[in-house]
C-alpha cells in the first residue's frame, strides 16, 4: 500500500531541545529514497502544525499537536494509506495511535500496539518524576486520570491496555511500574529478550494480531536501540537493542504483513554524531517495508 510521510516536528513533550530537527534529518539522510528504491509509493505530506493556539509546553501544547495529527493519521488510513510519521518526541503517538483507534473503531477492525522502546511511557501527571509528556502517551491513551482536555471527545473509548505490547523495556519509574502491572500491559522486557531472543517473544505477538485480523501500530523509539548504535535521542539507556536484533524485528514485521501504520520518534540530530542514529534508522524502516538481503523467501522456522 502507498505511505503517507508526515513530519511531526514536535519536542514540546521533552525537555531536551532538538527533537523538533528529527523529520529534517530522517529526510536528509535519505527516508523517501530508500523506499521509493524499494518500489513503494511515497507521498511526503511534508511537516504538520499544531491544530489551533499554540502552548509552549505540556498538556495544551500537546493537547494542539493530538488534534491535528489523529486528523491527519485517520485520513491516511482512511484513503488506504500506511501514515508513516517521523518525529519529534514521543507525545506525538498521542495523536498517531488516536487516528488508528478512530480508523479502526470505523472498521471494526481492532487495533494492536507494538511499543519499541527502553521506557513503557506509562507515567500519568501523577507519577511522573520528570513531568516531560513523552514519558505519558501510554496513560493518557488508555484513560488514566490525569490528562483533561487532552482528547477532542472526552466520551473517548480508551485504549485497551491488554493490547499494547512493550518490547524492550529496560527503565521504568516506580509509579509506572505499578501501574503497567495493574494494567496488564503486555511486555517483553530485556531480560526476556537476552533469555529468549527477539524472535520468540515477536512471533508470538504477531501470531496474537493475525488471529484477531489486527491493525498492527508500531511505535519505534530511538532508544529502543543501544546508544553505541543510535546516540541521537535525549533519553539513552544502556543495553538497548542491536543493530542485528532490530532488523531482524523490522524483517519480521514485513514478512508479517500486519504492520498498517508506523512512528519513528525521539531521533535528536542535535544530539547525534554526523547524522549516524538518522542514517540507521532509515536502513531500518527499509527493513521493515520489504528490503532484503536476497531474494528469496524467509528461511522456514527450525523444527524443534
Ligand atoms: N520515564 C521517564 C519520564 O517519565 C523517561 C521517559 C522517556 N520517554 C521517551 N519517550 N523517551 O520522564
Ligand atoms: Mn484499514
Ligand atoms: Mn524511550
Ligand atoms: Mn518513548
Amino acid at each position: 500500500r502507498p505511505i503517507a510521510l508526515i513530519g511531526a516536528p514536535i519536542e514540546v513533550g521533552t525537555s531536551e531541545p532538538g527533537a523538533v530537527m528529527g523529520p529534517a534529518a530522517l529526510r536528509t539522510a535519505g527516508l523517501v529514497r530508500v523506499l521509493r528504491d524499494l518500489g513503494l509509493a511515497v507521498e511526503d505530506l511534508g511537516d504538520a502544525s499544531p491544530d489551533g493556539p499554540a502552548a509552549d509546553r505540556g498538556l495544551p501544547a500537546v493537547a494542539a499537536w493530538t488534534r491535528a495529527l489523529a486528523r491527519e493519521v485517520e485520513a491516511a488510513l482512511g484513503q488506504g494509506r500506511l501514515p508513516l510519521v517521523a518525529g519529534g518526541d514521543h507525545s506525538l503517538s498521542l495523536g498517531t495511535v488516536e487516528g488508528a483507534m478512530r480508523h479502526c473503531a470505523a472498521a471494526g477492525r481492532p487495533l494492536f500496539v507494538l511499543w519499541l522502546d527502553a521506557h513503557a511511557d506509562f507515567n500519568t501527571p501523577e507519577t511522573s518524576p520528570s513531568g516531560n509528556v513523552h514519558g505519558m502517551p501510554l496513560a493518557a491513551l488508555c484513560g488514566e486520570p490525569g490528562f483533561d482536555g487532552l482528547f477532542a471527545d472526552p466520551g473517548r473509548v480508551p485504549l485497551d491496555p491488554a493490547r499494547i505490547h512493550l518490547f524492550g523495556l529496560r527503565s521504568i519509574d516506580a509509579g509506572e511500574r505499578a501501574l503497567v502491572g495493574a494494567r496488564r500491559v503486555a511486555v517483553t522486557d530485556m531480560r526476556e529478550i537476552d533469555e529468549f531472543g527477539v524472535v520468540a517473544p515477536l512471533r508470538r505477538i504477531l501470531e496474537r494480531v493475525a488471529a484477531a485480523d489486527g491493525h498492527l501500530h508500531v511505535s519505534f523509539d530511538v532508544d529502543f536501540l543501544d546508544p553505541g548504535i543510535a546516540p541521537g535521542v535525549g533519553t539513552t539507556v544502556p543495553g538497548g537493542a542491536t543493530f542485528r536484533e532490530a532488523h531482524l524485528i523490522m524483517e519480521m514485521l514485513h514478512d508479517s504483513g500486519l504492520v498498517r501504520s508506523l512512528d519513528v520518534v525521539e531521533l535528536n540530530p542535535f544530539l547525534d554524531e554526523r547524522g549516524r542514529s538518522a542514517r540507521v534508522l532509515v536502513e531500518l524502516v527499509a527493513s521493515l517495508f520489504g528490503r532484503r538481503i536476497l531474494d528469496r523467501p524467509a528461511p522456514a522456522a527450525a523444527v524443534p
